[in-house]
């Protein structure tokens, strides 16, 4: 490409192996941004119409147009590719292409700086409110699955070594709550990013009184980012609170699967992952591989390096500075393969099949020695003097029943008050918000 839209009479031919560089694989990773680049622009041409810049037809000719660029890209007709140097260039050549000499006038009060901007803002609220959804998802499994499981025993671990009688419900549960406070989370972070950049140009602001508050009342954002320095600075910090919310959820899925692997093991052999999430190997015929569990569990090393990633080149003085295109790559690419395996979450789980059997015949006597030390506080005994008992009586305990042990753990949120209601009823408080 050489019809750079920055292009003067004057310009010397540009290198294009230094375009190349330049451009990196922004317009692959442009296609994410361009439908909302679209509706950004379009919003910003309505605002050019009430200030008097644009015709009200002129307006509507850009909106109309930018209407068939998106179904023509939607469609494949239209390859956001290297004849483009970014997206942003691509809108106005459309424009220009389309509707002639008006198809410049898009660009009267914004800079790539804002537009850019304004489209991953919106792109960030897109997908927090996917984030958010897909962890409801999976605590709504994960809520089902307690009730529906509460009293099935299971040993507890700590340190991974055996400790007490514990249930399925429990565990669920605890999984549940983990993914309602991802979900308020991500809902949280939509509302602290919810602001617009657009109409602070390339960082300076504009010589005429753009109508910002309405183009961002268009969009639907909540309220304006004010200062324009502030807009482009804000740059990359926005990207990793949105990331945050990405990475609580990845890393609670981390330790999902981690139980699930462990527990798929054939030394615990408590669960069966359903064959539609495994693969098998190339060598041994008797192998049937958790991998999506595992590819699952090391999502959270993107969200990691993608946020170390966004701290390394956030070394900048204030104002627009080419480095920040290289916010992009992370951001985009923890999200899309983020929200792609938290997508899996909720049929995965729904299709695991545990052994019940094995899960109580692996509660050997001594985890019931906390139990027998409670009884012996019952009787009137210092809990230290019942723990000492207990501890001398471990090797000799009788086979107890985990059933019972369990219907003894009363204390809310244990076993028998797992208070499911009001895990329930929070997260129908968050997704009404
Ligand atoms: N691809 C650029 C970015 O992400 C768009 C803005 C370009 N602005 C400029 N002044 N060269 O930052």
């Amino acid at each position: 490409m050489t019809n750079y839209i920055w292009k003067k009479d004057s310009t010397e031919a540009v290198d294009g192996r230094v375009m190349r560089f330049l451009a990196g694989d922004d317009v692959v990773l442009d296609r994410l941004l361009l439908p909302f680049d679209v509706r950004a622009s379009q919003a910003h041409a309505r605002g050019l119409a009430r200030n008097g810049v644009l015709s009200a037809d002129q307006a509507e000719a850009m909106v109309v147009s930018m209407n068939k660029l998106l179904a023509a890209f939607e469609s494949g007709e239209f390859l956001l590719d290297e004849r483009f140097e970014d997206g942003h260039s691509a809108i106005e050549s459309w424009l220009t292409d389309q509707l002639g000499e008006i198809g410049g006038r898009i660009h009267a009060g914004r800079s790539r700086n804002d537009q850019v901007a304004v489209a991953l803002r919106l792109y960030m609220k897109d997908r927090l409110a996917r984030l958010g959804e897909v962890c409801a998802r999976i605590a709504t499994v994960c809520l089902a699955r307690a009730e529906a499981e509460k009293d099935v025993p299971l040993p507890g671990h700590t340190h991974l070594q055996q400790a007490m009688p514990s249930s399925l419900g429990l565990w669920w549960a605890g999984h549940a709550e983990a993914f309602i406070d991802n979900v308020e989370l991500a809902g949280r972070i939509g509302h602290w990013l919810d602001a617009s950049p657009l109409g602070t140009a390339s960082g300076f602001g504009v010589n005429f009184d753009l109508d910002r508050d309405g183009v961002a009342e268009d969009l639907g954002f909540a309220r304006l980012l004010v200062n324009p320095q502030y807009a482009q600075n804000a740059r990359g910090k926005t990207e990793l609170r949105a990331l945050d919310a990405l990475s609580a959820a990845t890393g609670d899925l981390r330790r999902l699967s981690w139980d699930l692997s462990l527990f798929a093991s054939q030394e615990f052999g408590f669960v069966r992952i359903p064959a539609a999430f495994c693969t098998g190997s190339s060598i041994m015929p008797n192998k049937l591989n958790p991998d999506t569990v595992e590819l699952l569990r090391s999502l959270h090393a993107q969200c990691v390096g993608a946020r170390a990633e966004l701290e390394a080149v956030l070394s900048l003085p204030s104002g627009y500075q080419r480095d920040l295109q290289d916010t992009k790559p992370a951001l985009l690419r923890a999200f899309e393969r983020g929200l792609a395996g938290l997508d899996l979450v909720p049929d995965l789980l729904a299709g695991l099949s545990w052994n019940n059997q094995t899960m109580r015949a692996a509660i050997a006597p001594a985890l019931h020695a906390t139990d027998l030390a409670n009884e012996l506080v019952g009787q009137g005994k210092s809990f230290r003097e019942a723990y000492r008992q207990a501890a001398a009586e471990i090797d000799t305990l009788d086979r107890r029943s985990p059933e019972d042990s369990l219907k003894q753990r009363v204390s809310p949120g244990a076993c028998a008050n797992l208070r499911l209601e009001t895990l329930h009823s929070r997260l129908s408080n968050l997704l009404q918000k």
